[in-house]
């Protein structure tokens, strides 16, 4: 990595070298991008259980975060401000669910919010001060493609994914005057195996169910064949090295096509587009 904010561009590694956060940095795209970091950031990388870490990224420090819970956001942003002040935050970690709008049980949806957005906002709500005084740093949410494309069947996470997004691109104007930029990355489909740990909320024998499982057969077929995390974790890096990130970096399918095409043809084209390619 050529750049890091706040170091002139001059490559430090070791002790004094620029702290980055990534969150949810045990697989997939987070580890692909705490990888992608180390090599000029000391990383502080979040799981659930640092215990379960059995092959640690070279350099990278877990540091337990459960974004469901208040308490654990509170002790992980704590102990990341006692190891110093973060240049470069990446709220990636989160759940994929999906489900019926009408067969959504209501703490599902609480805790997807909870953990896809609140919980983000939470933690970086707390390391912002010290990021302010420091006059510096980089934050990137990761949300999805379908927080800007709708999907049927994943209602709630379009709208977890649209509600970071909304943070992201809101605060950024704030934050400018600090010299601290924010950038939402949105992910199309990536081969990470996260189809195998969606949450999902079907009634087996409900109005939903043949249409839903069709759905779902797709999007898990998209997700194989979709793009390596070690492409999004160079989408991701882009805002971090840019100096000035634009608002919105997205990979993945198509998605060079897909948000040019948005902005000539009528929405219900695309929504119609986003679903027959969900074999919808
Ligand atoms: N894969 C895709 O096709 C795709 C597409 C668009 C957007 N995205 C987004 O990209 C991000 C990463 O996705 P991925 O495919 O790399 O997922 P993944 O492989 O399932 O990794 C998710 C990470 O989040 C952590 N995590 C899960 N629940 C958590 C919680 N309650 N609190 C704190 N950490 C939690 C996990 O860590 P532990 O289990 O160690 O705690 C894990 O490191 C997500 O925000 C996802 O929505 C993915």
């Amino acid at each position: 990595m050529s750049w890091a904010p706040g170091n002139g561009g001059s490559r430090v590694t070791g002790a004094k070298a620029p702290l980055a956060v990534v969150s949810g940095a045990t697989s997939g795209i987070g580890a692909a991008t705490a990888r992608a970091l180390a090599t000029s950031f000391r990383v502080i990388g979040t799981t659930r259980d640092p215990a379960t870490v059995t092959d640690p990224i070279p350099g990278v420090d877990y540091v337990a975060l459960d974004l469901g819970d208040p308490v654990s956001i509170r002790r992980c942003a704590e102990e990341i401000l006692c190891r110093g002040v973060p240049e470069v935050v990446i709220n990636n970690a989160g759940e994929s669910q999906s489900g019926p709008f009408e067969e959504l049980p209501r703490d599902a949806i609480e805790r997807l919010f909870q953990v896809n957005v609140i919980g983000h906002v939470d933690l970086t709500q707390r390391l912002l001060p010290a990021m302010r005084q420091a006059g510096r740093g980089r934050i990137v949410m990761v949300g999805s493609m379908l927080g800007s494309f709708p999907l049927a069947y994943r209602s709630s996470y379009v709208a977890s994914k649209a509600a970071i997004k909304g943070f992201a691109l809101a605060a950024r104007r704030e934050l400018k005057p600090f010299n601290i930029g924010v950038s939402v990355v949105e992910p199309g489909a990536i081969a990470t195996g996260l189809s195998a740990r969606r949450t999902k909320y079907v009634d087996k024998r409900g109005p939903y169910a043949r249409e839903f499982d069709r759905m779902l057969t797709k999007l898990d077929a998209n997700e194989r064949n979709g793009i390596s995390a070690e492409r999004v974790a160079r989408e991701i890096v882009k805002p971090v090295q840019a100096k000035w990130p634009k608002p919105h970096y997205a990979c993945g399918s198509l998605a060079g096509v897909a948000f040019p095409l948005s902005r000539l043809v009528p929405l219900q084209v695309m929504l119609d587009v986003i679903a027959r390619k969900h074999d919808l």
